[in-house]
């Protein structure tokens, strides 16, 4: 694969330095999925930031102060995306009191005085203008409350923002937390030295958020296995009537040439062979499985049938590396659930080292009750795909480096 996993691999770590009496910033991923009662339902990326953070507090940092992100805030402050919904777990988890700051600009002062063992956590980063516009205004005041700066937020290291990027342009002492170097290191057992044979499961809507990922990874995988509706489009490209599946209609000639390159590359491309269609997605009456070639008038496909649900499993149980990105069908709803949760079974059981990219897929093992029987989880959906591109990640660019004096 055109991985650039080395690069970011040669950061230095929290570990490279000396965090005692002293004021560390760490940046932290805490976007997490929350219901309309602001229940938090998966914690996962808090309770994966947790080692960096307990390592500040055993090693003496005089205050930490945690920043994050939560949701697409529009416009300044939303009730619904402040971080104050998720102190109580935080604190739960870390055993210990943290301190909400609402107001950065009137709480600074506070912040960057040294007062030990003071954990504070910043309300959304997000409801400041300039952190999206990566703005030097921003990235200075951060910069300005701390003496280290940690980036342990794996799921926003694709993002060039004043917290993710910017600060580390006012700041000399910038690390990778714990969490990043995890996510390089899984990472880089796929990509870097993987046991051949290596399986690239992708599923997911489109084709169109996925294409430079299938353009880029051809030259180093064995199998490429796609089902979700990006397979439609795939299958539209056969020639096959998709009646109402969603597909790209604008990418069935991108689909007509991937499959061409996969010939000439000799990679093993499996599509479906069978799906489950319906007659409506909201209100189904009627389910079938039918072969992928005979979709009924008004039917469209919505999962994997067990045929192919077969087929893909056979392949991916040869393989001895499997990269798994996008569910195999509307997994949410329970009716056409079952492909993508037969795949997780299967990659779950497999002697492979196995992988799964964020967000959708992880939220799929989950579901399927396979996460522990996973290798690795990555906490990052747009960054594993951007790392999976062979892009190197902003998160990582401007860290000190193990190879250069910091
Ligand atoms: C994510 O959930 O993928 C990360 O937290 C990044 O969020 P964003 O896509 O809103 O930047």
């Amino acid at each position: 694969m055109n991985s650039n996993i080395h690069i970011m691999d040669g950061v230095q770590s929290l570990r490279d330095v000396d965090v005692a009496g002293k004021r560390v910033l760490i940046r932290v991923d805490f976007n997490v999925p929350m219901d309309s009662h602001n229940n938090i339902s998966d914690d996962r990326r808090i309770r994966m930031a947790l080692p960096t953070i307990n390592y500040c507090i055993d090693h003496n940092a005089c205050s930490i102060t945690l920043v994050s992100h939560f949701g697409r805030p529009k416009n300044g402050y939303e009730e619904k995306y402040s971080l104050r919904h998720i102190v109580k777990r935080l604190e739960r988890l870390l055993h210990r009191n943290v301190e909400f700051i609402e107001d950065f600009s009137a709480s600074r002062d506070e912040i960057a005085t040294c007062s030990l063992e003071r954990v504070f956590l910043l309300e959304n980063i997000r409801f400041e203008a300039g952190e999206k516009t990566n703005s030097s205004e921003l990235s200075e005041r951060l910069a300005s409350i701390c003496d280290i700066y940690v980036n342990d937020a794996f799921g926003t290291s694709h993002r060039q923002h004043a917290s993710t990027f910017g600060i580390t342009k006012f700041i000399d002492t910038k690390v990778a937390g714990f969490l990043m170097i995890k996510e390089i290191e899984a990472f880089s057992k796929a990509l870097e030295e993987p046991v051949r044979p290596i399986a690239l499961v992708i599923g997911g809507a489109k084709i169109s958020s996925k294409i430079t990922l299938l353009t880029s990874v051809l030259q180093k995988i064995d199998k490429l296995i796609i089902g979700g509706a990006m397979s439609n489009t795939f299958l539209k490209a056969l020639g096959y009537d998709m009646q109402n599946s969603l597909y790209e209609d604008d990418f069935v000639d991108t689909a007509k040439e991937i499959i061409e390159q996969t010939r000439q590359q000799g990679v093993k491309l499996y599509l479906p062979v069978d799906v489950v269609i319906t007659d409506s997605i909201d209100h189904p009456i009627d389910i079938k499985v039918v072969p992928s070639q005979d979709i009924l008038e008004g039917f469209g496909a919505v999962d994997i049938g067990p045929a192919t649900v077969k087929l893909f499993s056979e392949a991916i149980s040869l393989c001895n590396t499997i990269i798994w990105n996008g569910p195999m069908g509307i997994y949410e709803v329970d009716k056409f659930s079952r492909g993508t949760f037969k795949i997780a079974n299967t990659i779950a059981d497999s002697y492979a080292y196995t992988i799964v990219g964020g967000g959708d897929t992880a939220d799929a093992v989950d579901k399927a009750r396979e996460a522990e029987n996973f290798s690795f989880i990555s906490t990052g959906g747009g960054a594993s795909l951007e790392l999976l591109e062979g892009k190197i990640l902003p998160g990582f660019e401007n860290l000190n480096r193990k190879d250069r004096e910091s």
